[in-house]
């Protein structure tokens, strides 16, 4: 079969488009012909190994030579011990502890697998999964968002910017977002009541307070951060630098106690069976899903170097076929 992979850490040129050999499923596992696959930050930072969390199972050498974790695809065969899927069956799911969803085949652990939602497509299945738990379990879930709160988004136009400015908006919060100049627009067009380009301004130290920071992409100290909450305010450290990450592990607990502030890192339970709810949502229509563009499976290293470069809005997904 076809896929993208790599063995070395580095830029999108150490990725190569190949035949390897076609997977078959262990006794517990599914083969599923993958029909769309969405790129995440992830993806990306895997690719680069950097932040240092990228190495983890891998410090000199990647662990998994070939990536992409959000699939949606079309059960080929399953292993002897499954039970819920048939030849046939729509599936989708985020295998970020697996991977090897940029390829035509990738075998998966019967439990990561959900049935694919009843009228929605192989792209929009395959945008849902990683972005959709974070925006869920960050806003929702541990962000606990009110309505009339101030909630700010670091990194509001990328995948999980998107789905989360659209449900903190939907909660009746007030909605700052933050990201590079090209994507103000666009966070605009999600909702967003404030936008901030961070390569001109600086959200914290602007005077204004949130009853929420959703960070995904986390540069600043813990006690910036801290400053920037109003009394009872949650921060909530998605993906970013590793220092950011260990600060907020380590002093978050104690920072702002007084004024009842918390900082802390959103573990994100993964898998589509958290999806409940965006699922419903995004059926509805009340949630969109934009993916800026849609790429063959051999571009995928053309996708990656797009989202690296900064100008992916929303989601990419690579359409296999
Ligand atoms: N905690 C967990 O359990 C968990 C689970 C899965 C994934 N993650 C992490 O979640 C993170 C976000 O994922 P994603 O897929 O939503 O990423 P994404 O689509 O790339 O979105 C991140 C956005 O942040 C922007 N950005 C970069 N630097 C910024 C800065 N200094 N200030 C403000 N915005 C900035 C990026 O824009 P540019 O294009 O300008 O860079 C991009 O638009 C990743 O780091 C990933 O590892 C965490």
């Amino acid at each position: 079969m076809k896929a993208v992979v790599y063995t070395r850490y580095g830029s999108p040129d150490v990725l190569r488009f190949t035949d390897v050999e076609k997977p078959a499923p262990k006794d517990n596992e599914v083969l599923v012909k993958v029909r769309a696959v969405s790129l995440n930050r992830s993806d990306w930072e895997a690719l680069r190994g950097k932040p240092a969390y990228a190495r983890l199972g891998g410090l000199f050498r990647p662990r998994h030579h070939i990536l992409g974790s959000d699939i949606a695809g079309r059960v080929e065969a399953t292993g002897r011990a499954t039970t819920r899927f048939q030849p046939g069956d729509d599936v989708f799911a985020d295998i970020l502890s697996y991977m090897g969803g940029f390829a035509e085949y990738v075998c998966v652990p019967e439990r990561a697998l959900a049935p694919m939602p009843a009228g929605m497509s192989y792209e929009e299945a395959a945008a849902l999964p990683q972005a959709g738990a974070i925006a869920l379990q960050g806003i929702q879930d541990k962000g606990q968002v009110q309505a009339g709160q101030r909630v700010l988004i670091n990194g509001a136009g990328g995948g999980s910017g998107m789905y989360a400015v659209q449900l903190a908006k939907l909660a009746g919060a007030e909605v700052t977002g933050v990201d590079n100049a090209e994507k103000l627009e666009f966070m605009r067009s999600l909702g967003a009541d404030h936008v901030i380009d961070y390569t001109r301004a600086d959200f914290a130290g602007n005077g204004r307070g949130y009853d929420l920071i959703l960070d995904l992409a986390a540069h600043r100290s813990a006690r910036t951060y801290q400053g920037s909450l109003l009394p009872g305010g949650r921060y909530l450290y998605v993906g970013g630098s590793a220092a950011t990450l260990l600060q907020v592990l380590l002093v978050g607990p104690l920072l702002g106690r007084a004024e009842g502030k918390k900082l802390r890192l959103l573990a994100v339970r993964l898998g589509a069976q958290h999806l409940g709810p965006m699922i419903a949502l995004c059926r509805a229509g009340t949630i969109a899903t934009i993916i800026d563009r849609r790429y063959r499976l051999g571009e995928v290293p053309e996708a990656l170097r797009y989202l690296g470069e900064g100008h992916a809005k929303g989601k990419l997904v690579a359409i296999v076929d």
